[in-house]
């Protein structure tokens, strides 16, 4: 997996955030077992709950295309006048999406830093697997 392609593909996923309440954008990058990538942005909406984030957008995607084997997930987020990004951490809903889709001890999510969002050179991240962030959630399992 070339992980900082990834994020960068989150970056550029992040064009497409529709913020017009919070002003915070955030894109994902969702690599598939055969490497196809899925990009997702957050969807806001007037009533506020109907917004979908980032990572689901990306995951409900690639799910409804008929996709469940994934082996990444890169995410980046700030404000929409950011010129550098910070590490911006997945939601717990968004966490709980992708224990349903992956093996938790396996899947790897990649939280992307810019020094400066137009220059992909200036990228760096953080690596974490599915369980280190939601080391105890509700999954598939229980219900078995
Ligand atoms: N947001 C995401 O897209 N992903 C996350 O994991 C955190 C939050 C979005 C939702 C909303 O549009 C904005 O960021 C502010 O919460």
């Amino acid at each position: 997996m070339n992980e900082k392609f990834l994020v960068a593909e989150a970056i550029e996923a992040r064009k497409n955030a529709y913020t017009p309440y919070s002003h915070f954008q955030v894109g994902a990058a969702l690599l598939t077992a055969d490497g196809t990538v899925f990009r997702g942005c957050n969807i806001e909406n007037a009533a506020y709950t109907p917004t979908n984030c980032a990572e689901r957008t990306a995951f409900f995607k690639a799910v409804s295309e008929g996709v469940r084997d994934f082996s990444a997930i890169a995410i980046v987020g700030g404000p929409e006048d950011a010129k550098s990004l910070e590490v911006c951490a997945p939601c717990g809903v968004c966490r709980q999406v992708m224990r349903e889709f992956t093996d938790y001890e396996k899947f790897i999510v990649l939280l992307g830093k810019a020094q400066d969002v137009n220059n992909s050179e200036t990228i760096t991240w953080e690596r974490y697997t599915l369980k280190e962030l939601l080391p105890f959630g509700f999954g598939p399992d229980n219900l078995a």
